[in-house]
């Protein structure tokens, strides 16, 4: 959980990155697959797991739910699971889900595996209100009985959920992986339409796959799931993180530097690849699913204007950083955020570093300037943070970058990955 509350991060700007990193596994993809453990007694094996606070707070979630967790430093998480499926520890209390929302997650396992649910209804964070209303109608859909009650969401199962038909209004990532987990313990079938297409919810298709769950569609908009009488324990591998590795691209193309990215997940990265290209990065990778990316910036970057969109368009969590490097390329640019409605926090923090940009709720109109000038910042959310340390490393001077720990709820060791590519980076206390 979170408790480096009052660290921050000391940024000397002016060093180019050079040399090679690599990617971790990915925070999103492992949050639903560790949520998916409920489904099933036995031994769950999940490696390439990050060592992030979000991970911790889903291993704690997971203890008061009766499992038991445990994280080795080798990034491998083993979760036992013998609950006798009976509605004891069923409850995700306010003092966990307030301070990680993806607690969601547990509610739509905990209804297919022990047909009672109590989760504290998730409140909003700085980027969003964030609702759940989708989440709630679809499990409603397959013979859940919800309520809030006091701030929680009450679930009940008589008997065992069934199948749906499933038109989501609007794409949920976390929203799909609920129903896609509680539908493989359904009786009869599931059908999702207008399901999230994010590489996450592939990665939690296969996942489920190798528990013996039946789902056909995988990767598309239209997700089929065929319930069945009980899943075995997962063995699995996490996929690496695409917003890690794009971050990690952003940062050396705002430093002008050379780096080799291994374990990339480049099939995944083409939206956010093409748009560096775009600006004059060079970037040069191979065509497999994951591999090394070899990224160089000589020249100064030109502006281009970007929209967030959900799978397969350029992903939300890569605006911040982008942003960033749109702050100082040659030009104007506009940055159309279509996800989240409240998402440019970072933006009056890069203009107190010299940037120009101004913002309505969902716009950002940017004019590029030669650099950024070293300050105290706030970080106001995970990609918030990544968008200031990027700027740091690009700017004159110090940057002194508060509230770090948005930063190590998602980017496992970050500043030990850059300071081993040359960046001058302390954490204090
Ligand atoms: C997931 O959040 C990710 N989190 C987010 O990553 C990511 O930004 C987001 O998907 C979009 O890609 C995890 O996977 C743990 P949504 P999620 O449900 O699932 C609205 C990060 O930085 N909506 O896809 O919560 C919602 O308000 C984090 O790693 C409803 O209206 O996002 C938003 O406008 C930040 N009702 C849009 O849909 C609902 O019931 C997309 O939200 C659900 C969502």
């Amino acid at each position: 959980m979170i408790d480096n509350v009052s660290e921050k991060l000391i940024v000397t700007g002016g060093t180019t990155l050079r040399g090679e990193s690599f990617v971790s596994g990915s925070k999103n993809a492992s949050l639903p697959i560790i949520a998916a453990t409920l489904l099933a007694n036995g031994r769950h094996k999940l490696s390439n797991v990050p060592l992030l606070s979000d991970v911790n707070g889903f291993a704690t979630l997971l203890t008061t739910l009766g499992l038991s967790v445990s994280h080795a430093k080798n990034r491998v998480l083993t979760v036992t699971n013998n609950h006798d499926g009976t509605p004891t520890q069923c409850h995700a209390p306010y003092d966990i889900v307030s301070r990680m929302r993806a607690s969601i997650l547990v509610l739509g396992p905990l209804l297919a595996s022990r047909g009672t649910a109590k989760v504290s209804l998730p409140g909003g964070c700085t980027i969003g209100a964030r609702p759940v209303d989708l989440h709630l109608k679809a499990l409603q859909l397959m013979g859940a009985t919800i309520s809030i009650n006091h701030g929680y969401i009450e679930g009940s199962v008589d008997g065992k959920l069934h199948g749906a038909n499933i038109d989501f209004d609007k794409v949920t990532v976390t929203g799909t992986a609920n129903i896609l987990m509680a539908a493989t313990l359904a009786t009869g079938t599931t059908t999702i339409r207008n399901a999230a297409m994010e590489p996450e919810i592939v990665d939690l298709c296969h996942a489920l796959l190798n528990m013996g769950a039946s789902i056909s569609g995988i990767g598309s908009n239209t997700l089929v799931i065929t319930g069945v009488e009980s899943l075995s324990s997962a063995e699995y591998s996490i996929m690496p993180d695409r917003i890690e590795a794009g971050t990690l691209l952003c940062a050396v193309t705002a430093t002008g530097g050379d780096v080799i990215v291994h374990n990339c997940p480049i099939s995944t990265l083409n939206t956010v690849i093409h748009k560096l290209q775009a600006m004059g990065a060079e970037i040069y990778a191979d065509n497999s699913h994951i591999g090394s990316v070899h990224v160089i910036a000589k020249k100064r970057l030109q502006a281009v204007d970007v929209d967030t969109n959900p799978y397969p368009g350029m992903p939300t969590d890569m605006q911040a950083q982008l942003m960033t490097l749109l702050a100082i390329s040659d030009g104007t640019s506009i940055v159309t955020e279509n996800i989240f409605e409240n998402r440019f926090m970072h933006v009056p923090e890069l203009n107190r570093m010299g940037a120009h940009i101004h913002a309505n709720e969902t716009t950002a109109f940017i004019t590029g300037v030669e650099t950024l000038y070293g300050a105290p910042v706030k970080a106001t959310d995970l990609r918030a943070s990544a968008s200031l340390l990027i700027a740091g490393l690009c700017a004159q001077g110090t940057t002194e970058i508060h509230d770090i720990y948005h930063l190590d709820r998602g980017y496992e060791k970050f500043e030990d990955k850059l300071i081993a590519l040359g960046a001058k980076i302390t954490r204090q206390s």
